[in-house]
């Protein structure tokens, strides 16, 4: 039996839309087993127990990638990673997937190649990246499309909550509020922005990583998504907190630079959103 597990992550850390990400320690854990029927899916609602399964797909993928027969196959998924909440759970189906399949086979994969296959099908490699190398990543696709991973330190002075609402929120759908074009002006924002933000999480001032953190590529197209992000942004901003929308949502990612801050932040929105998950998550370094 093969067993592999993956990390959530939060991808564009605010100002490095389509280009960083970060692992995070909740899991979704694959296992693949040998069959007597040529596919069994377990652990997922029943709309998903078929061949449209992402895991599966990427684990079909992997096997062309190997020229190698689809085997008959059972899989078994067990996640804590929830579905359309912006931790990047379709990242964990896809790289556990396409593991799987490297696995099942006996051939080694290096994480760059591993990445390279994901990103394709996943369409951006921000969740993908930091859910193979672990930590902080940028990563994009060079002229030669050929994707490029750096992974970044980070001072362990950042404390993360995620906040995660009841609802959903289709990437698909979170992408189509964007507009088409950017100024040259926005252009500069963002990429001074995104520099300050990966000096900023390897030093310890609060000012600068929240001065950094100030997206202007999607969060105020994507915010009135988020029942609740104005009243959240005003909490944070008033309790020493920097606040990001974790991918493309619905879940909102706090950081503060002191764990006292993040309880008390975590009490009072609670109080205020009784149905939503509130919970200090960690980085996880290795993927
Ligand atoms: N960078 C992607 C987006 C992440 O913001 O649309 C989706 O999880």
């Amino acid at each position: 039996m093969i067993k592999i597990k993956v990390p959530a992550t939060s991808a564009n850390l605010s100002v490095g839309f389509d280009c960083m990400g970060m692992a995070v320690n909740q899991y979704a854990y694959f296992t693949f087993q040998n069959n007597s029927k040529w596919l069994t899916i377990n652990g997922c609602p029943k709309k998903f127990q078929n061949e449209n399964n992402l895991v599966y797909k990427a684990f079909i993928k992997g096997c062309r990638v190997l020229k190698q027969p689809v085997p008959n196959v059972k899989i078994t998924i067990q996640t804590e990673v929830p579905v359309s909440r912006g931790l990047g759970s379709s990242a964990t189906c896809i790289v556990g997937g396409l593991k799987g399949a490297f696995e099942w086979f006996h051939h080694p994969i290096s994480k760059q190649k591993l990445t390279q296959l994901a990103a394709t099908m996943e369409g951006h490699p921000d969740n993908v990246a930091p859910a193979i190398y672990g930590g902080v990543c940028m990563a994009f696709n060079n002229q030669n499309d050929q994707v490029h991973v750096v992974k970044y330190p980070v001072n362990s002075i950042w404390k993360f909550l995620a906040i995660v609402p009841d609802f959903k929120i289709s990437t698909q759908e979170a992408r189509t509020v964007l507009p088409e074009q950017l100024s040259y002006q926005d252009a500069t924002f963002q990429i001074s922005h995104c520099l300050l933000m990966t000096h900023a999480i390897q030093g310890k001032r609060f000012s600068t990583l929240k001065e950094a953190m100030q997206d202007q590529m999607h969060e105020p197209f994507r915010k009135h998504l988020i029942k609740g992000y104005d009243q959240v942004k005003t909490i944070t901003d008033q309790m020493h907190g920097i606040l990001y929308i974790s991918g493309s949502g619905s879940t909102l990612m706090l950081i503060t630079n002191n764990v006292n801050d993040r309880q008390k932040i975590a009490k009072t929105i609670q109080n205020q959103f009784k149905k939503w998950q509130v919970k200090p998550i960690s980085i996880d370094s290795n993927g």
